[in-house]
């Protein structure tokens, strides 16, 4: 029988991307939106698969909301944690909502989704966890004081879990984006996304399919001995040691 795979904010740019990727590789796909539910129709006929609304900072209505799929698809094996948003501001100008939002959407939803499948993972002994990261997690960006830290603070999040996953068979795995051709990346103004670009040695943006197919490999039965592991995924844009 097919896996379930969960990806949160699974029905646009990178989350799209990632839910179509595995739904070609054969999984039964669950993608969590948060809000835009003309996007989350659009993929689920696009894709054929299904789609379901809830608030990954809401720890109960994450609980509520992985009953409902695991109900419909049964349990959860994977897990892609993408749900994110920005709230940049220079740090002068940063308000407390500005920072809570982003820590609570991007990193403490990351706690609430995990810590919910991972007891069925263990049982199971088989799990597979993708944390979405971002380059500016590796490398902090300027106007992103609380995206760089929830970011960054998945990559820890992530080292700390493959050592206790290890043995149960669960893989624990971050992918660090670099700057993606999504609604996101093109909302920064223009002329600061030029000179951002202007700094990617490959010379473009990356395309969401790129990676996908790293979160597809981190997936599968190939990628069972990566464990831990920082995917850098960004043109050479920052070369992490
Ligand atoms: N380094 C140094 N100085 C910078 C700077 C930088 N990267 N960016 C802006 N500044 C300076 C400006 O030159 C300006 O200086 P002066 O006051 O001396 O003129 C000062 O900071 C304030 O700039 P603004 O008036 O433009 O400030 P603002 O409040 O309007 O906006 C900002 C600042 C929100 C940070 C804006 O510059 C911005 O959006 N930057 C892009 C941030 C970014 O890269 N976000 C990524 C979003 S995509 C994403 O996050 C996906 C992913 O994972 C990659």
């Amino acid at each position: 029988m097919s896996k379930t795979v969960l990806v949160t904010g699974g029905t646009r740019g990178i989350g799209h991307a990632i839910s179509a990727a595995m739904a070609k590789a054969g999984y039964k796909v669950a993608a969590n939106y948060a809000g835009n539910d003309e996007a989350a129709k659009a993929t689920a006929d696009e894709l054929g698969i299904h789609v379901y609304k809830f608030d990954v900072a809401d720890y109960d209505a994450v609980g509520a909301g992985i009953a409902a799929i695991e109900k419909d698809l049964g349990p959860i094996d994977i897990v892609v944690n993408n749900a994110g948003v920005t709230r940049d501001a220079p740090f002068h100008k940063m308000t407390k909502d500005q920072w809570q939002q982003v820590i609570d959407i991007d990193l403490t939803s990351a706690f609430n989704v995990t810590r919910q499948v991972w007891d069925g993972m263990r049982e199971r002994s088989w799990g597979r966890v993708i944390n979405i990261s971002s380059i500016n997690g590796q490398k902090g960006q300027f106007g992103q004081a609380n995206y760089s830290a929830a970011k960054a603070g998945l990559i820890g999040f992530t080292k700390a879990l493959a050592q206790e996953g290890a043995k149960k068979g669960i893989t624990v795995n971050t992918v660090c984006p670099g700057y993606i051709d999504t609604e996101m990346v093109r909302a920064v103004p223009e002329k600061v996304l030029e000179s951002i670009i202007s700094t990617i040695p490959v010379g473009r943006l990356g395309k969401p399919e790129e990676i996908a197919s790293m979160c597809a490999y981190l997936a599968s039965d190939d990628g069972a001995f990566i464990t831990g592991a920082t995917m850098t995924v960004n043109g050479a844009q920052y070369i992490a040691g």
